[in-house]
């Protein structure tokens, strides 16, 4: 960790941690360290009902394959030999970190976020697994070339940043949704969809990275109403529409409903230096 101000090293004093220059960060009641300067937009930070959304849809299984197909990866590719740390950025509940600090047992790993809802989560998700309050797009608040895995999963990416704070043995496992990922949800309920252009605009964004590997990973669920609700309520499309209009929508829908998942999980190594 670094102080987000001067970028010195931590040490942790009681119940806070502080920087060589005296920058002091309180560690919160729920476990997390909030970092995030006074005044910085949090606009994007997912609200406390999305958070609560998602935290349900994720723990009655419906992403499971896809955090042990993320773990996999991370365990393939994990340099056991070189020190390291893990990093999920946009990280949310901490759910994928947790499955990869499961399988990499001797890491540990942050989990950085936006959103305190999600932060009080994330402080929770694994024993080995501390939660950072920043903005993912600034100056992040890790040292450089420390990360063996670093975790992009649904989420804002911040290329410069990641190239800076991974290893020159690490690996960037990042998942994003393509085109067909729950559409029988978003016509039907009026939610945001997948830009198509998504692929190009992530080739571009990681152009500098080298990519060793793609998995697309498709299956479908079965969802009830409830799961189907949550699904819409985790994501932006969650404001989108007003409630009464999709609880009626949800009511139109089969009981339960299927689903696709759909998910293009990527993994890079750092340019070369
Ligand atoms: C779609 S959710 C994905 C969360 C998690 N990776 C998952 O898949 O469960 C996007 C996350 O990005 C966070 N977020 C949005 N803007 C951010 C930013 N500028 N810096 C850090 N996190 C941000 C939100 O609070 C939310 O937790
Ligand atoms: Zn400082």
């Amino acid at each position: 960790m670094r102080c987000p101000i001067c970028h010195e090293p931590f040490r942790l004093d009681q119940r806070r941690v502080i920087c060589g220059a005296g920058h002091s960060f309180d560690v919160a009641r729920q476990g997390y360290v909030n970092l995030i300067a006074t005044g910085t937009p949090t606009g994007t930070a997912d609200t406390a009902a999305m958070v609560a959304a998602r935290e349900r849809f994720l723990a009655a299984g419906h992403f499971a394959r896809l955090a042990e197909l993320i773990g996999r990866l991370a365990v393939e590719r994990s340099a056991p030999q070189h020190p390291g740390i893990v990093v999920d950025l946009a990280g949310g509940t901490g759910y994928y970190l947790a499955a990869v600090l499961d399988r990499l047992v001797g890491r540990v790993g942050l989990c950085l976020d936006l959103s305190t809802p999600a932060l009080r989560r994330a402080a929770r998700a694994h024993p080995r697994g501390a939660a950072l309050g920043a903005d993912t797009w600034l100056r992040l608040p890790i040292a450089t070339h420390v990360a063996t895995t670093v975790l992009s999963v649904f989420g804002p990416r911040n290329a410069a940043e990641i190239e800076r704070i991974l290893a020159p043995h690490g690996l960037l496992i990042t998942a994003s949704p393509l085109p067909e990922h729950l559409q029988q949800l978003v016509g039907p309920l009026g939610m945001i969809g997948i830009d198509p252009h998504k692929g190009q605009r992530q080739a571009a964004t990681f152009e500098r990275f080298q990519s060793v590997g793609s998995d697309v990973l498709t299956y479908e669920l079965s969802l009830d109403h409830d799961d189907a609700a949550a699904a819409v309520a985790m994501g932006p499309s969650a404001v989108h529409v007003d409630a009464a209009t999709l609880a009626s929508r949800i009511q139109a829908l089969p009981d339960p409903v299927a689903v696709t998942v759909a998910v293009q999980v990527t993994t890079y190594a750092p340019p070369d230096h």
